[in-house]
């Protein structure tokens, strides 16, 4: 079987609090983007292999371990070999791994019969990853608590999309560790976002954009983070943002010739660029 496993961006991230258990209460807009990883899931012993050979290629992938998890939800002995030709750059900020371990919850559900309803593959994502349960459902969403409480919303209306990862990866875990919530003093207006959406208003929405993990970034990561931004702005997006834990910067265009310049121009200094759109 066959499986495609999008990529996710933030319309908008804020951190409200650390929380007892060590994790944050998150509350995030949410968007697929067609850029996409391909998973290949046949029946076998649980091999894995990608097309990066510094992933884990063992049982502590996410795509595996997500079927770990299903199994020991279902009763299921279902094994398989996962092959993922990997698209999506990693440490980016974009889900790449929480989107494959979502692509082998629902074709494992659908290969075994097992009839599990997408909330309960969501619920079964949760231990793997606090952006799986968004990576089953996809679309566009707002997702609170550790990320897990999803709210569907309507989507972002059709555009191009530039998306541009620096070269340097960054540690979700590290990242958060460095939030001080008294230092946070801007945040994205998340009620504004869902306002714009339910207007169809793309202009409104790219413009609300805005992730609180831009101001935890060390000072010289924010330049590199800055100067992407400017640059998609120059070229004429509708706004620019990062998303997730970084260091992925995205930008929004509502012409592709506009957001085709741009994805050149970033291009000539950054290897892993992207045109894409919405999903
Ligand atoms: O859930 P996941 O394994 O993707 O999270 C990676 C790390 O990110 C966690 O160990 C935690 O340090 C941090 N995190 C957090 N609050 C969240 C999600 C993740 O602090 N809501």
């Amino acid at each position: 079987m066959q499986a495609q496993a999008f990529a996710k961006l933030n319309l908008t991230l804020d951190i409200l609090g650390k929380r007892e258990d060590g994790y944050h209460d998150l509350q995030m807009v949410m968007q697929s983007i067609a850029l996409a990883d391909t998973l290949t899931i046949t029946p076998g012993e649980g091999r894995m292999d990608t097309s990066l050979s510094y992933l884990p290629s063992d049982d502590r992938n996410l795509a595996q371990l997500a079927a770990a998890a299903f199994r020991a939800a279902t009763g299921l002995e279902v094994r398989v070999d996962i092959t993922i030709d990997k698209r999506i750059p990693v440490c980016a900020g974009l889900a790449g791994g929480s989107s494959d371990a979502a692509a082998v919850l629902r074709a494992l559900n659908e290969c075994t019969n097992a009839g599990l309803t997408p909330e309960q593959l969501a619920k079964i994502g949760e231990q793997v990853g606090s952006d799986v349960p968004y990576c089953v459902m996809g679309g566009t969403a707002l997702a609170e608590g550790r990320g897990e409480r999803l709210t569907p919303l309507p989507p972002l209306p059709a555009c191009h999309v530039v998306v541009c990862k620096p070269p340097f990866p960054i540690s979700t875990p590290q990242l958060f560790a460095r939030v001080d919530m008294k230092k946070i003093v801007r945040r994205p207006d998340t009620a504004g976002m869902i306002a714009a959406l339910e207007a169809a208003d793309l202009a409104g929405a790219a413009r609300r954009m805005y992730n609180v993990f831009e101001d935890v970034l060390e000072p010289r990561r924010r330049v590199q983070i800055d100067e992407i931004k400017a640059r998609l702005i120059d070229c004429g997006a509708l706004g620019a943002c990062m998303t997730g834990s970084g260091p992925t910067v995205f930008g929004l265009f509502d012409g592709e010739a506009a957001a085709r310049l741009a994805a050149q121009r970033l291009g000539e200094q950054y290897r892993e660029v992207f045109l894409t759109q919405t999903v």
